[in-house]
This record gives C-alpha cells, structure tokens and sequence, in this order.
C-alpha cells in the first residue's frame, strides 16, 4: 500500500531534513519505496541527497505545463525530474480553490509530467454541496474526462468536506467513490488513494474499504509518530 505525504508549505529544510533521515532509521529498505513525500520545491537540493540513500519515493506539490519559458515563480517538470522527483500532484483542491486551476490546465499539468516519465498523482473530489445536491459522479466525471491513460497515474479520492476538517470520510462514501471513478474511466485496475483527514484512529476502518492502494495524507504526515503509526496499522493489515 502507498504512503503518500502531502506536507503542503510545512516545516523549514531542517525539519524536513530530520524528518526523513529520522524516519529512514525506523522503515526496512525494502518498506521504503510504499512512502512517497509530496514536498515543496524548495527543499528538493537537500532532501534529495537523502531520498537518493534511500529507497523512499518523494515529488513535489506543484508544477507547470511546460519545461522551460517566461513563467515567472512556476516550477518546470523536467527541472523537478533532474532533481530526482519521480511523482507530483495534479489538481489538489488548494490548487483548484485558491489558485483558480480548472481542468484544461490539469489536464496539461498531466500530459507535462507523462512526457517527463514522472507520476502525476490526480486528486479528484467534490465539495460539500455538490456532495448534497448528489453530483458526485457528474464533478467526477469532469475531473477526470481527460484522463487517457489511468495506468500511468494515481488518482487521490480527496473529499473537499475531508480535507483538513478532521471529519474522515464514511466508508460507503469512499466506496461510492472508488467505483464511480472505475465506471467512468472504464478501468477497475487503475490506483486509487483515499485523502482527507487520515489518522490513525481511523485506519482500521479505511483499511477495511476494498480498491484503495493506499492513502494521501496531509497534516497527519507532518506528525512522526503518527505517520509510523499509520505505516505499522497497514503493515499488520498487510501481515494478516
Ligand atoms: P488532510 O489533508 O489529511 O490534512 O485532510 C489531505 C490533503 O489535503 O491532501
């Protein structure tokens, strides 16, 4: 199962720094690679060159459409690839809210990352009252009608009510969910990760909803012992 950590502008280099090389010392190698860091780009010259000694996946939150050009403060893919960043997210509903990102320029933000060999990791969701006016499907069904190639990327279910509210999704909202997005991408093997207010109290419960490949995880995997508690909750799961 994936780990996914979006630590949004969290922590200063030195705390992202610890963070890692901390964690490197409590995570088998080979459990390494389930861990992927979405960090800010700022830090890519010094996490790097720990990600490099160690088998964790990371990427950043963020990137433009096109490699190089007058884009003032954007940050280019390739730079973000010869950086060592192999993953990026597309779409987080920040992204979408505060900075007026629709669907058109995602969708390039995709096609960017495909060309560069990197995973765009999609996140899709509804808000609250799109979830009440029963739109689910339809908002779906706009965020992901460009996706042609649902293999090469992740999709994060991210519940905009979710995110940040403490309030976790239900399970039957999370399935609903899940097969929505394999109806409308004809595809049941693509990989769908749950976001929105993960913690490790409710990791037994998400654990028990089939079709997810892991889990994005925001203001919970800026918190060491949670997020090695959460890694353990799904290593005992695996176990069983
Ligand atoms: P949260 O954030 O876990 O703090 O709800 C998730 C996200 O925004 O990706």
């Amino acid at each position: 199962m994936i780990i996914a950590s979006n630590w949004k502008m969290n922590k200063s280099p030195d705390q992202a720094e610890q963070f890692i090389l901390t964690l490197q010392k409590e995570i088998k190698k080979e459990d390494q690679k389930s861990f992927i860091f979405l960090v800010s780009a700022l830090y890519f010259g010094i996490l790097n060159k720990i990600f490099s000694k160690s088998s964790f996946l990371w990427g950043g939150q963020n990137c433009y459409f096109t490699d190089q050009g007058s884009f003032t403060g954007e940050n280019s893919p390739l730079a973000m690839k010869q950086m060592g960043a192999t993953y990026c997210l597309v779409g987080h509903s920040e992204r979408r809210t505060l900075f007026f990102e629709d669907n058109a320029i995602i969708q390039k933000k995709i096609s960017a990352l495909l060309n560069f060999n990197m995973t765009p990791i999609l996140c899709v969701g509804e808000n609250l009252s799109q979830k009440k006016e029963g739109k689910l499907k339809e908002i779906l069904k706009s965020q992901l009608q460009f996706v042609s190639h649902p293999q090469s990327i992740l999709i994060a279910y991210e519940p905009v009510w979710a995110i940040g509210t403490g309030q976790t999704a239900d399970e039957d909202s999370i399935r609903e969910a899940v097969q929505v997005i394999y109806e409308i991408l004809n595809n049941d093997q693509v990989s769908i990760l749950y976001g929105g207010s993960v913690n490790e109290k409710e990791m037994n419960r998400l654990l028990q909803i089939k079709g997810l490949s892991g889990f994005l995880i925001g203001k919970k995997s800026l918190d060491f012992s949670s997020l090695l508690n959460i890694y353990k909750q799904i290593k005992n799961f695996e176990s069983k």
